[in-house]
C-alpha cells in the first residue's frame, strides 16, 4: 500500500525509515517532509497543518494509510477529517488529543480517575494567580494551558521567576490564547522518563520508554530546547516498573477517556517522574517523542504497518509489538545559537560515511546538489544501537563526529 506521514523533523524521518523496511509498504510519501525523508520517497510540499491539502493528496495518489507525526496536526482535527472522509489514518481525534493539547484537560482527567500527578490548580484570573504565588513560595511549575510548541513550562525556583512566568504567560500573552488558563503545579523531584504505547482505544502494547535531555548545554544548563539527544531503555527501566507505570498509569488512562467518550488510538506518550512516592505524570502527549522516537523505533522488531493498523482497526490485543533488548541512543546536532537565533544554509559533509547500521535522521535539512544544506535550528539526529548503553553511545558518538557543518553543536553527555 501507499502510505504518508504528515510532518517534517527527525521524528518523523524515523518513522518514514521504519515504514520503509516494511513489506506492505509500495510507495512513501512525506508531507513536508525533509532531506532524509526526501530519499525514502516523495515529499508533497503541503502543510502538516493543511488538512483539506492533505486530503486532497491522499485522494489523488491513493493512499491507503496515513500516519500523524505532530501535535498540531493533531489539534487541527485531521484525524478527524480523513476518519469522515473514509480515509485510514493513524492517531487521535482532535477530541482524544485534548490529553496534550490542553494541558487542564489532562489535569481534571487525571484527578477524575486517580491517576498519579503532581497537585495543580487553573488559573484564568491574573490576580489570583499572582496571589497564589506569593502564598506559596515554591518552588514550582508554571505551565500554559495550550500548545505552546513545548515552550509554555516554566519550573520556578523562587517566588519572583514564579510571578515573571506569570506576567509572560498571562500578561504579556507571549504563547498568546494558550496563556490566558495557567497551571500552578507542585515540582516534582526524580528522574523523568518518556514512556510510549501503541493503544486501540481499548488494548495496550508492551510499553518502551526512553530518556531525553531538554537543556542545550552537557550537565542540563542553558536553556530549554526541543530535545538535545535521547536514549532508551532508561538505566532503571525494568519489568517491575513497566507493569506499576501500565497499570496505575497507561491503561487507566486510556480507559478515563473511554470513559469520557473520546477514546484515543494511536501513540500515547506519558512524561513521568519517578518521584520518591512513586511514578507521576508532569505531561501526556499524543503522539511520538521528539528526539525520543529517534531513539525508540530502531528497537522496534515488529512491523511498523502492522503496529499503527491494530490502532486503527482495535486488534492491538492480538497483535504482538516487540521491542529488542539492545540499547539505543541518539545524539542531536544543531545550528549555532539554537534556540535562539541561527543562521541556515550551510552543506553539511560526511553524510556519506556513516557507519552500517547507524541512521541519521534529518529534521532541518534540505536537499541540494552536492550535499544536504542546514535549514533550520534542530538539524540531524544520529542514532546507533548497542548490546549496551555504553556501546550505543560510543558507535553513536564516533558517527557523529564525522559530520560536520559551520557551526555544529551537540552534547556530548547523552547516556552518559
Ligand atoms: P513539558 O513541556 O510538560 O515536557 O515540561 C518541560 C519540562 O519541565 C519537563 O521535561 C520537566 O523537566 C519539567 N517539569 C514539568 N512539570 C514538572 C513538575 N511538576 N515538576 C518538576 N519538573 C517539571
Ligand atoms: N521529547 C519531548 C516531546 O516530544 O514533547
Amino acid at each position: 500500500m501507499k502510505v504518508l506521514v504528515i510532518g517534517g523533523g527527525a521524528r518523523e524521518h524515523a518513522i518514514a525509515w521504519k515504514l520503509n523496511s516494511s513489506p506492505h509498504v509500495t510507495e512513501l510519501y512525506t508531507a513536508p517532509g525533509n532531506a532524509g525523508t526526501a530519499q525514502l520517497g516523495t515529499n508533497l510540499d503541503i502543510s502538516a497543518t493543511d488538512v483539506q491539502g492533505l486530503v486532497d493528496a491522499v485522494k489523488q495518489h491513493d493512499v491507503k494509510l496515513t500516519i500523524v507525526g505532530p501535535e498540531t496536526s493533531l489539534d487541527a482535527g485531521v484525524v478527524d477529517q480523513f476518519r469522515a472522509e473514509g480515509l485510514a489514518i493513524a492517531g487521535p481525534t482532535q477530541a482524544a488529543a485534548r490529553i496534550e493539547t490542553s494541558k487542564a484537560f489532562a489535569k481534571d482527567l487525571m484527578q477524575k480517575y486517580g491517576i498519579p500527578t503532581g497537585k495543580a490548580d487553573l488559573f484564568t484570573n491574573y490576580e489570583d494567580a499572582v496571589r497564589y504565588v506569593n502564598q506559596n513560595p515554591g518552588p514550582l511549575v508554571v505551565k500554559a494551558d495550550g500548545l505552546t510548541g513545548g515552550k509554555g513550562v516554566t519550573v520556578c525556583q523562587t517566588q519572583d521567576e514564579g510571578l515573571q512566568a506569570l506576567r509572560e504567560a498571562m500578561e504579556e500573552q507571549v504563547f498568546g490564547s494558550s496563556g490566558e488558563h495557567v497551571l500552578i503545579e507542585e515540582f516534582l523531584t526524580g528522574q523523568e522518563i518518556s514512556v510510549f504505547t501503541f493503544t486501540d482505544g481499548v488494548h495496550l502494547s508492551p510499553l518502551v520508554a526512553a530518556c531525553d535531555y531538554k537543556r542545550i548545554r552537557d550537565g542540563e544548563q542553558g536553556p530549554n530546547t526541543g530535545g538535545m539527544g535521547s536514549y532508551s531503555p532508561p538505566r532503571v527501566w525494568d519489568d517491575a516498573l513497566a507493569e506499576q507505570v501500565m497499570t496505575e498509569i497507561m491503561a487507566p488512562t486510556i480507559k478515563a477517556l473511554v470513559a469520557e467518550g473520546c477514546p484515543f488510538q494511536g501513540v500515547l506518550y506519558g512524561g513521568i517522574i519517578l518521584t520518591p512516592e512513586g511514578p507521576k505524570v508532569i505531561e501526556f502527549n499524543a503522539r511520538w517523542g521528539d528526539p525520543e522516537t529517534q531513539t525508540v523505533l530502531p528497537r522496534l522488531e515488529t512491523d511498523l504497518v502492522d503496529a499503527y493498523l491494530a490502532t486503527i482497526n482495535g486488534t492491538i490485543d492480538q497483535s504482538t509489538i516487540e521491542w529488542s533488548e539492545d540499547a539505543s541512543v541518539g545524539v542531536v546536532m544543531v545550528s549555532a545559537g539554537y534556540p535562539g537565533d541561527y543562521e541556515t544554509g550551510f552543506p553539511i559533509d560526511g553524510l556519506d560515511a556513516i557507519d552500517e547500521g547507524v541512521s541519521v535522521f534529518h529534521a532541518g535539512t534540505r536537499a541540494q546538489e552536492r550535499a544536504p544544506t542546514t535549514s533550520g535550528g534542530r538539524v540531524l539526529t544520529v542514532s546507533a544501537m548497542g548490546a549496551s548503553l555504553e556501546q550505543a553511545r560510543e558507535r553513536a558518538y564516533n558517527n557523529v563526529a564525522r559530520i560536520a557543518f559551520k557551526g555544529a553543536q551537540y552534547r556530548k553527555d547523552i547516556a552518559k
